[in-house]
């Protein structure tokens, strides 16, 4: 039994059960052993999951191009603040600024990169790697709402969610208990948070009996603290996951909760807890639409594939000599359908920008799928948004 896991069995011991979002907020960032705060929490070959970062520099340059892109569209403003959130070791800021660097010294001037960090470990080892970036890169706020682009890959998936089951004719959220053998169990809860009991009423009950699924109330308040970061400019959200419709169809029968270990991918998270990411898609029609009542506008949602094949042709234009062979294998790894191409979606919003230019990035983002995202029937968020 793992550390983390003798102390939630103490702590239900005493309090006899608790939602799965508390369970998979010690799981993933207990401050001593949770996944997170720990020395695991590894992407990359080495580590439990692949991420779009991991793959090479050739993410961070792509986005450095349409960061740079954005700065231009807004007149090149002389502080130009891109905020990252969930940036991990500080890898994908060290590609965007050495593209900036290399390419864009004018660009670089104007650029403070502000990380959104909430565990010191990463904070710290965020500024190791860009320690030759020092004077650009902080983690303090550098404006109550900033001019520029804020930035999160992979950050929603790793918001604890709740966790809900259709049975007897209704829905309950599910627990984490102790069995009668101190094992880890699962409990049929009555749900009482405010913000499930209401997108439960909208998902409705045409669910087949022990229909299980995942909400995250908690990724509508990470929208609009976003969207409150900026006073002007562009959000982008790169993450696996789907539209209301989709995520909510009654087939998905089991939700989309994954445990990852070692490239290893399961479905149980009382295995190995803390040193397991937990992890469940973003379900992006809650996301858009808590962003729309914040404030933004929903620019485009499409896959991960359109988006940088878009984004990367100005430089594949200008490029000379022709891609080398890392270039092309890491663009194919994040682009191709059968990699990361299809599986992430980028959510792109705008603060403030209506009367700007559309990002080139955009171009083949079908405006049908923005109105999926927004469907009215899978609108509702809390009423305080
Ligand atoms: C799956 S990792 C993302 C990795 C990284 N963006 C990449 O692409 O390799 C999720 C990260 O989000 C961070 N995180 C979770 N909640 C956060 C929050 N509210 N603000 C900022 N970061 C957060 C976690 O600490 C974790 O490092």
């Amino acid at each position: 039994m793992t550390a983390l896991a003798q102390l939630l069995t103490k702590r239900l011991q005493e309090e006899g059960s608790m939602p799965f979002s508390s369970f998979m907020a010690a799981a993933l960032y207990h401050r001593e052993h949770g996944y997170y705060t720990s020395e695991r929490g590894r992407t990359g070959r080495a580590g439990d999951f692949f991420t779009s970062v991991s793959v090479g520099p050739l993410f961070g340059q792509i986005m450095a191009g349409e960061f740079c892109a954005a700065w231009e569209r807004l007149g090149k403003p002389d502080h130009f603040t891109l905020i990252e959130a969930g940036a991990n070791d500080g890898q994908f800021a060290l590609d965007v600024l050495n593209w900036a660097h290399q390419h864009r010294p004018d660009f670089l001037r104007a650029l403070v990169y502000q990380i959104d960090e909430p565990l010191p470990r990463m904070a710290t080892l965020q500024l190791r790697t860009l320690n030759s970036f020092r004077s650009q890169v902080t983690h303090d706020r550098v404006d109550a709402a900033a001019h520029g682009c804020y930035f999160a890959n992979e950050l929603l998936d790793a918001i604890p969610c709740r966790r809900v089951r259709f049975t007897g004719g209704r829905w309950q959220e599910l627990h984490v208990g102790l069995d009668a053998e101190q094992d880890f169990c699962w409990l049929e809860r009555e749900p009482e948070d405010r913000a499930l009991v209401k997108r439960l009423a909208w998902l409705g009950e045409e669910f087949p009996e022990g229909y299980t699924t995942e909400i995250a109330p908690a990724v509508g308040s990470q929208m609009r603290l976003a969207a409150a970061r900026l006073e002007q400019g562009y959000l982008f959200f790169a993450d696996y996951g789907y539209p209301a419709r989709d995520y909510y169809a009654p087939q998905r029968t089991s939700g989309t909760l994954r445990c990852y270990r070692q490239h290893r991918a399961h479905e149980d998270p009382f295995d190995a807890i803390g040193e397991t990411d937990l992890t469940a898609h973003v379900d992006f029609s809650l996301a858009a639409t808590t962003a729309v009542q914040s404030g933004c506008e929903v620019l485009g949602f499409l896959d991960q594939a359109r988006f940088l094949t878009a984004a990367a042709a100005p430089a594949l234009r200008d490029m000379e000599p022709p891609t080398s062979a890392a270039w092309q294998r890491q663009f194919q790894t994040l682009t191709h359908p059968a990699h990361l191409g299809q599986k992430f979606q980028f959510l792109v919003l705008g603060k403030g920008v209506s009367g700007h230019t559309r990002p080139a990035s955009l171009a083949f983002a079908r405006p049908t799928a923005t109105a999926d995202l927004l469907d009215p029937v899978f609108r509702a968020v809390e009423d305080e948004a």
